[in-house]
């Protein structure tokens, strides 16, 4: 596997599969990889004939007071995993080559609508670093499909609709959620939880399925968000949402929807964030 840091290195090996004919996956990621990231690379292997993965911990999508620093950095690590799974070249750029003029002086897209709630409502910016890093990096590498995780669920749908209104030409690939045995969503964030807090996590997958046992029950949604909230909190999370929303736009269900709805919740930990989603059908 081939890594390269610069712009020109990168358009210089895609151009080179593109005039065989060859088509391009990509999968865009922060580093410090885990089996999760490394399924998206398979399932990018499986539709593309070449791979690429980037691996970039984009400082716009960090708010002030957020991990950025402490985020996990492991690119020898990541460097041998991908290989490992296939992946044809690696691409990790430096700052500037991402935000030539400065993170404060890049253009900055917005999504509106889908990015004023949940995450967006509690990471305000958040969403607009990620939409403009995304179409940074699909200008570079011109992918035919980008593959990215359903956990970030809200982050997908933002990318979906950001790819549709740039008229970008690449197929969003949404890859289902990998999870330890026990039920929690595999993150890079899951490192900084403590023996104990560890041992609570599972408790966010559990509310999750309890949520939708709930709403399939009859029970009233609002009803069911404020007793996951309640039973999270009582458990020792700091919950920021336990949300039940309409997965195609995450906007409120109407009452008594029941169809193409999905569970999210976002919930502290002592100093850790953990998300997770579930979509009930
Ligand atoms: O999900 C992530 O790891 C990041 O948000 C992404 C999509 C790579 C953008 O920085």
């Amino acid at each position: 596997m081939q890594t390269v840091q610069d712009a020109a290195a990168l358009r210089a090996a895609i151009r080179g599969w593109r005039s065989k004919g060859e088509t391009v996956g990509f999968v865009p990621t922060m580093g410090n990889l885990h089996a999760g990231h490394h399924s998206l690379i398979k399932l990018a292997r499986a539709r593309t004939e070449r791979v690429v993965a980037s691996v970039f911990v984009n400082p716009t999508q960090f708010g002030p007071n957020e991990d950025f620093e402490r985020y996990p950095r492991t690119l020898t690590q990541d460097q041998s995993g991908l290989a490992e799974h296939d992946c044809d070249l690696l691409f990790a750029p430096d700052v500037s080559t991402i935000y030539p003029f400065g993170a404060a002086g890049s253009v900055s897209l917005h999504v509106p609508q889908l990015t004023e709630t949940l995450e967006g409502a509690h990471r305000p910016g958040h969403f607009d670093g990620v939409a403009t890093v995304v179409c940074k990096l699909f200008n570079l590498v011109q992918p035919d499909i980008a593959v990215f995780g359903q956990k970030d669920f809200q982050q997908l749908k933002v990318i979906e609709r950001m790819v549709r209104d740039m008229s970008l030409p690449v197929k969003i690939v949404g890859a289902a959620t990998l999870r330890a045995d026990d039920g929690l969503a595999l993150s890079s964030r899951n490192q900084y939880l403590s023996v104990a807090e560890r041992a609570l996590a599972p408790q966010i997958y559990a509310t999750l399925q309890q949520m939708r046992e709930l709403v399939a029950k009859g029970h009233a949604w609002r009803v069911v968000e404020q007793a996951a909230a309640a039973k999270l909190a009582r458990a020792g999370f700091e919950p920021d949402y336990a949300a039940i929303r309409r997965a195609e736009d995450l906007a409120e269900p109407a009452d008594g929807e029941r169809e193409g709805l999905v569970a999210l919740i976002a919930a502290r930990l002592g100093t850790t964030r953990l998300i997770d989603n579930l979509p009930f059908d």
